[in-house]
C-alpha cells in the first residue's frame, strides 16, 4: 500500500491520465478519489461514469450531452458529464466495458480536449483530467478485439496496480487494525481487540472480495461481540473453516509455533469429539485433566 500511496502522492497533482487496475473490492474507487482529493482540482467537480452500468444507446448522451431535438425526447439540451467536470475530474469506472464504438469517440475527445454535443455543431473546449479504472485484463481484451488498442496507449499513462488482498500479507494486518479502530470507535467499543485464535483465520483467508470483504467482517464482527474481544465465532463462516486447516507443519511456521499449531489442532478435535467435556478429551490425549487446563490457557483456547 506504501508503494501505491506515493504513486499516488507523486501523480496526483499533475494532469496525467491514470489507468487503475485491480479485481473488485481492492480498492480503485477509493485510489481515484484520492487522486482528485490530492490535486488542485480537489475543488471543482469529480464526475464518475460507469461504463458498465449505462446501456451503450444512453451512454454518449450521458458523456457528451446533447442539443434539443437531437434524437426522441431530447426536448431539451443537455450537458454531459465532460462539460459538467470541466475544470475537474472525470472518473470512468469498468472502462473495459465501454462499447467499441464509444471508444473511438472517447479517444477523439481525449486527444482535442474538446466534446461536441449530441445534435450539436459546435466543439466545446473541455478542461478534465481523466482517471479510468478496469477489473478486466484491457491487454486481453485488445486480443478478444473488445479493447481498442490505441485508446489503451491513450488512457495507460501511469499505470496503478492493485493486486490482490491475498497477494499483501502486510496490507491485511494493518488494514485489520484500521477498521478494527474505525468500527470499534463508530459503535462506541473501543479497547475491543482481537482473539489469536480469530486473528489467525483473518490472516490465513484468501479474501476473494478483497479489502471490501475484510471492512465487512470487521465490522460485522464488531457488531456482534459482546465482550471485549473478537472471537471467531463472531465471524462469517468461511473464516471458521481457515481455522481449521490452518497447515502446522508449513516450514515457514518458526518450530514452536508449528508445535502449538498441532497442540491447538489436536486439542480441538479431542474437545469436539467429546462434545467439549474435558475429562475425557484428556484422556483421548493421553495427558492428564490438570495439563490439558494448562494448555488451554496457554493456547488461548476458549471454550
Ligand atoms: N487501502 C484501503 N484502506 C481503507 N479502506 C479501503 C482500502 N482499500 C479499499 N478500501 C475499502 O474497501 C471497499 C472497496 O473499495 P473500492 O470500492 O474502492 O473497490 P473497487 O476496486 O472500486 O471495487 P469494485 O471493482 O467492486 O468496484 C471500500 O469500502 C473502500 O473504502
Ligand atoms: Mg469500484
Amino acid at each position: 500500500m506504501k508503494a501505491v500511496f506515493d504513486l499516488i502522492n507523486t501523480v496526483a497533482p499533475t494532469d496525467v491520465p491514470v489507468l487503475i487496475r485491480g479485481e473488485s473490492g481492492t480498492g480503485k474507487e477509493l485510489v481515484a478519489n484520492a487522486l482528485h482529493n490530492l490535486s488542485e482540482r480537489k475543488d471543482k467537480p469529480f464526475i464518475k461514469i460507469n461504463c458498465a452500468a449505462i446501456p451503450e444507446n444512453l451512454l454518449e448522451s450521458e458523456l457528451f450531452g446533447h442539443e434539443k431535438g437531437a434524437f426522441t425526447g431530447a426536448v431539451q439540451a443537455r450537458k454531459g458529464k465532460f462539460e459538467a467536470a470541466d475544470g475537474g475530474t472525470i472518473f470512468f469506472d469498468e472502462i473495459g466495458d465501454m462499447p467499441l464504438s464509444l471508444q473511438a469517440k472517447l479517444l477523439r475527445v481525449l486527444e482535442d480536449q474538446e466534446i461536441t454535443r449530441l445534435g450539436g455543431y459546435k466543439s466545446i473546449k473541455v478542461d478534465v483530467r481523466t482517471i479510468f479504472a478496469t477489473a478486466k485484463d484491457l491487454k486481453e481484451a485488445i486480443k478478444e478485439g473488445t479493447f481498442r488498442e490505441d485508446l489503451f496507449y491513450r488512457i495507460n499513462v501511469v499505470p496503478i496496480h492493485l493486486p490482490p488482498l491475498r497477494e499483501r500479507g502486510e496490507d491485511i494486518t494493518a488494514l485489520i487494525e484500521h477498521f478494527l479502530k474505525i468500527f470499534s470507535q463508530k459503535y462506541g467499543k473501543q479497547g475491543l481487540d482481537i482473539s489469536p485464535d480469530a486473528y489467525k483465520s483473518l490472516l490465513a483467508y484468501d479474501y476473494p472480495g478483497n479489502v471490501r470483504e475484510l471492512k465487512n467482517a470487521i465490522e460485522r464482527a464488531v457488531l456482534l461481540s459482546t465482550g471485549s474481544h473478537i472471537h471467531v465465532t463472531h465471524l462469517p463462516s468461511v473464516f471458521r473453516k481457515m481455522a481449521e486447516d490452518l497447515p502446522c507443519i508449513s516450514e515457514d511456521l518458526p518450530l514452536e509455533e508449528g508445535v502449538k499449531c498441532y497442540e491447538r489442532q489436536r486439542i480441538l478435535k479431542a474437545l469436539e469429539q467429546t462434545k467439549g467435556k474435558k475429562i475425557e478429551a484428556a484422556a483421548k490425549l493421553g495427558i492428564s485433566r490438570k495439563v490439558l487446563w494448562k494448555k488451554l490457557k496457554e493456547l488461548n483456547i476458549d471454550i
